[in-house]
């Protein structure tokens, strides 16, 4: 069984992905808010996890971020899977505004992920084996005006990404690009809910699925593939007047 490092753990498409691995699996789950990580530890017990540690810290802030990898690791013995599920949807107007706002978004959904990724790497590659798996966003596919600053940061770091996969590789490490479309969780509470919503245990079960076979990219839910080609294919002369 797997032995799991989740940062953002209280994430409800995190929580869900947690569930999947349960049964015998250690964790170390990492978030911000430690009355929540800990209903998220208690469950993973009952559902028969041999060990369930938790991390409490501010994730967008870089300066903890090597101490806590090495503990994680440490707890861990090694490391099989590390899930980064943690972000935040900025308000696109907001950033808009303010420079404040907008970096912000990047820190926190760009710059300290790779902050993570960069002091979780050497663990992986002297591993030589095991999973980091990134959850991005299908926002990241194509800049629109209603959505750039989350979707150039999580563009960004799909990017990135990519090339950590090809660096990886030569180490048998697997790197998976997780591309979410929309999912009904918190983060889209205020969002009024569409066809396109999927539940995130259904967006959790195709993650795990990804993880063991190994993908290196996953749309979340698979129609968000062919979505995403046909977005990415309209010509920009035609996009730049499209309202989306
Ligand atoms: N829901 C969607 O439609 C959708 C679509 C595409 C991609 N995604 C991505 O999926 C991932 C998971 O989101 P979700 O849908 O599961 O939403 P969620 O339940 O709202 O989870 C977001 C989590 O990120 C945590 N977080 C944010 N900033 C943090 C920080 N600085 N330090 C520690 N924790 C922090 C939040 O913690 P607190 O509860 O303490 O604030 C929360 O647990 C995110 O990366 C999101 O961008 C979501």
């Amino acid at each position: 069984m797997p032995n799991v490092f989740i940062l953002g753990a209280t994430s409800a498409i995190a929580q869900h992905v947690a569930r999947q691995f349960a049964r015998g699996s250690c964790f170390v789950l990492a978030g911000r808010n430690g009355e929540h990580l800990k209903a998220v530890a208690d469950d993973l017990r009952v559902r028969g996890a041999t060990n369930v540690e938790v991390s409490i810290a501010d994730l967008a802030s870089t300066g903890r971020h090597a101490a806590m990898v090495d503990e994680a690791a440490q707890k861990l013995g090694s490391v099989d899977i590390a899930l980064i599920a943690y972000g935040t949807l900025p308000n696109q107007a907001e950033c808009e505004a303010s420079y404040e706002c907008a970096n912000e978004a990047i820190q926190n959904n760009f710059v300290s992920v790779v902050s993570w990724l960069t002091h979780l790497a050497p663990i992986f590659e002297k591993q030589k084996q095991g999973t980091i798996a990134v959850i991005t966003s299908v926002a990241g596919d194509r800049g629109r005006k209603s959505n750039y600053l989350y979707g150039a940061s999580k563009g960004g770091l799909g990017i990135f990404l990519q090339g950590l996969r090809n660096r990886l590789h030569a180490s048998s490490v697997h790197v998976l690009t997780i591309k979410p479309g929309f999912v009904d969780t918190p983060m889209t509470a205020h969002l009024k809910k569409g066809l396109l919503f999927a539940k995130p245990e259904t967006v959790a079960r195709k993650i795990h699925c990804a993880i063991l076979k190994k993908k290196d990219v996953v749309y979340v839910p698979g129609l968000w593939k062919p979505i995403m080609w046909i977005i990415r294919a309209i010509p920009e002369c035609l996009f730049k007047r499209m309202s989306l």
